[in-house]
């Protein structure tokens, strides 16, 4: 039995812009996904996730499968395996769970075969299964659940940035969504009003290019400022929604240095980066909205075999 590990992921700046070919910031976190696996001689595949037996409508089934799939065709290989996963992810809610759970996946069936696939490799190959399972999928969750760390994508480029010690409330409001559905709607107000709405995904780059340095020099009111403008940006766009909206202003008020949304948006989750003395205050505030909270904080730690 090999049991591999990979972190979540939030966006600090930049989500939908990117879409665009502007920058945006993710950030792994130590939320984490652990799948174990076995080769079997039956030739099939078992996936249970938290005792539950998957079928092949769920989810999580469609990303284990496909990527067992697609090691067999890259690596001209046949093979049954019992996978079973453990998450500390809600999914669906834009915390990157369906990429933890492919680079995971990846990772330990490899070892399993005795392929020695390095983290990067892992990524490119997770993209494939996204792209493949979504029909459209940015390579920023895969890389970033396999390397770990603060990621800078540029177009189609990645870079680490340094790191930040602070910590992060999540606010998951439990709602899933559909990304494609809400960056179908960004699309259709980008074709409606196409200079204003340009105007506005590129003041979400500028954001995302400020950001770079305000995390260079550990500046976290800045941070916190420009996240705000950022979610200002984001509610233009009509990607935030009330519950969210509420849960921002909420960790505001209780003294988190800034909040927004993480991800697609409509449902799903928000961030706030807080100081330490505020955590209790902005966690409470977040519950009070019938939101769960997930205390978390920046990781470096990416994909690991335990
Ligand atoms: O909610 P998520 O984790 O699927 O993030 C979507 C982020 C977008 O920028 C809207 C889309 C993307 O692929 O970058």
């Amino acid at each position: 039995m090999v049991t591999c590990s990979a972190p979540g992921k939030v966006y600090l700046f930049g989500e939908h812009a990117v879409v665009y070919g502007e920058p945006a910031i993710a950030c792994a976190i130590n939320l984490r996904i652990s799948t174990s696996a076995k080769l079997v001689s039956s030739g099939k595949i078992k996936i249970d996730a938290m005792g539950k037996r998957l079928n092949c409508m769920s989810e999580e089934f469609k990303y284990v499968c496909c990527a067992a799939q697609t090691i067999k065709r890259l690596f001209n290989t046949d093979f049954g395996a019992e996978i079973s996963i453990k998450s500390q992810l809600p999914p669906r809610q834009g915390l990157g769970s369906s990429a933890a759970v492919t680079v995971s996946t990846i990772k330990a069936l490899a070892e399993c075969l005795g392929i020695d696939l390095k983290n990067e490799a892992v990524a490119k190959i997770g993209h494939q299964v996204e792209t493949a399972v979504q029909g459209i999928a940015s390579p920023a969750d895969t890389f970033v659940s396999s390397t770990g760390g603060v990621v800078l994508i540029e177009q189609t480029k990645t870079r680490h940035l340094s790191s930040l010690n602070i910590p992060i409330l999540i606010g998951a409001t439990g709602i899933e969504r559909s990304t494609s559905d809400v960056i179908a709607s960004v699309t259709r107000l980008k074709q409606t009003y196409p200079t204003l709405i340009t105007n506005v995904l590129s003041s979400i780059g500028d954001i995302t290019r400020l950001g770079t340095q305000k995390l260079a020099n550990e500046d976290f009111v800045g941070l916190g400022e420009l996240m705000n403008i950022n979610q200002g940006l984001l509610e233009s766009i009509g990607v935030s929604d009330e519950a969210l909206s509420r849960l921002v202003y909420a960790s505001r008020t209780a003294g988190a240095f800034g909040a927004k949304i993480t991800g697609a948006g409509r449902g799903g989750c928000m961030l706030a980066i807080t100081p330490d003395e505020n955590v209790k205050k902005v966690s409470q505030a977040i519950a009070k909205h019938d939101a769960k909270v997930l205390n978390t904080a920046f990781s470096d730690s990416g994909l690991q075999t335990e």
